[in-house]
């Protein structure tokens, strides 16, 4: 009678013990968001990160931010919500904190845990300053009344709550760290890839939970995939026939080396974002893709 008493208690401590291991909260270090922002930095964030061509209807002529088409994956459809600076329909009435806790952890206001199909796995890895300019530009766009529809996911996906164990499994929240064998061009541009821009988002492949593979980073979907999104490790870049000069080219809405524009999702990726970076940027990416400094 006892040994099963005991037994029952320890099933009782082990089923505590893993929900308390998947409910605790993850969350990446702590930000200094005790900076001054700056709102033409920060609309230069909102390129460099992609936040137009997910959160803008491009194609139906819809408000910059006000809210963007829905993003089909194997779980359902997304739609990117308004996140212009109305206090009602957008995220006017977010602070800094509640801002910089969803785009590092995932969180939004009230608990809500976000859906990975918006890249905070990315935008974690941004620096303090980046996150505090892209707060007050946001907070400076211009307002728009109107919400976006609501996604269309299916069970359990619709369940927020299964995003904390998704979290757990998956998510590591953490800033970029530079390496310091390498010049500071070639970090900028890891800085930039890995964080804001956020490319590993389509050329890093996912498991069956839409996860990032971080052993296949930037290698691609398999041929034949749909989508399908080529690697674009320096390796492949360099058998592809990229240098410098070609990539940004490519990169910027020119040739590739077999003479096509790059076009579909990335053709999205070229002209809301790309296409506004300034020159340095673009060489510090190329010399990042190429791992060459
Ligand atoms: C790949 C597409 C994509 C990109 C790029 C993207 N987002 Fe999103 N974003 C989404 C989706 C989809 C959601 C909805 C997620 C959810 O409901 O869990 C979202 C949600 C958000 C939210 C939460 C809003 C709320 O009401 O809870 C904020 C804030 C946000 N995005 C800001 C940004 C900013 C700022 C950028 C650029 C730095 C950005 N997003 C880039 C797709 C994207
Ligand atoms: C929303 C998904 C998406 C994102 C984000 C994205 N790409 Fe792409 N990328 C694609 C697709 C799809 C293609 C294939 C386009 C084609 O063949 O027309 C592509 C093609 C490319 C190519 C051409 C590769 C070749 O074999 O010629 C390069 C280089 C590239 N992307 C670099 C980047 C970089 C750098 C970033 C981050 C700044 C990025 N991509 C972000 C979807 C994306």
């Amino acid at each position: 009678m006892q040994r099963r008493f005991l037994f029952l208690v320890a099933l009782v401590v082990i089923g505590f013990a893993g929900a308390a291991y998947f409910f605790w909260p993850v969350n990446g270090p702590a930000r200094n968001l005790n900076l001054t922002g700056d709102v033409v930095r920060g609309n230069y964030v909102i390129r460099t990160a992609g936040c137009v061509a997910c959160h803008t209807d491009i194609e139906g002529g819809g408000a910059y931010l006000a809210g963007g088409l829905p993003l089909k994956t194997p779980f359902g459809d997304f739609i990117p919500p308004n996140i212009t600076s109305d206090k009602q329909a957008g995220i006017g009435a977010w602070s800094l904190e509640e801002f910089s806790h969803a785009m590092s952890n995932g969180i939004s206001p009230g608990n809500k845990h976000l859906y990975p199909s918006f890249p905070f796995d990315s935008y974690t890895k941004m620096s303090d300053q980046d996150m505090v300019d892209l707060y007050v530009a946001l907070m400076a766009s211009a307002p728009v009344a109107q919400k976006a529809a609501d996604h269309s996911i299916g069970f359990p996906f619709n369940i927020r709550l299964s995003m904390q164990g998704w979290k757990r499994l998956f998510f590591h929240p953490e800033r970029f760290t530079p390496d310091i064998s390498k010049s500071g061009l070639w970090n900028r541009g890891a800085y930039l890839a890995n964080g804001p821009a956020h490319c590993g988002a389509c050329h890093t492949p996912r498991n069956i939970f839409g996860a990032a593979q971080t052993d296949q980073h930037f290698k691609g979907t398999p041929t034949g995939s749909k989508p399908f999104f080529p690697a674009i490790d320096a390796a492949t870049l360099k058998e592809r026939g990229y240098d410098a000069e070609t990539l940004v080219d490519a990169l910027t809405g020119g040739f590739d080396p077999d003479f096509d524009t790059l076009g579909g999702a990335m053709g999205e990726v070229i002209n809301e974002s790309l296409t506004h970076w300034t020159p340095e940027d673009l060489s510090a990416l190329a010399a990042y893709l190429l791992d060459e400094d």
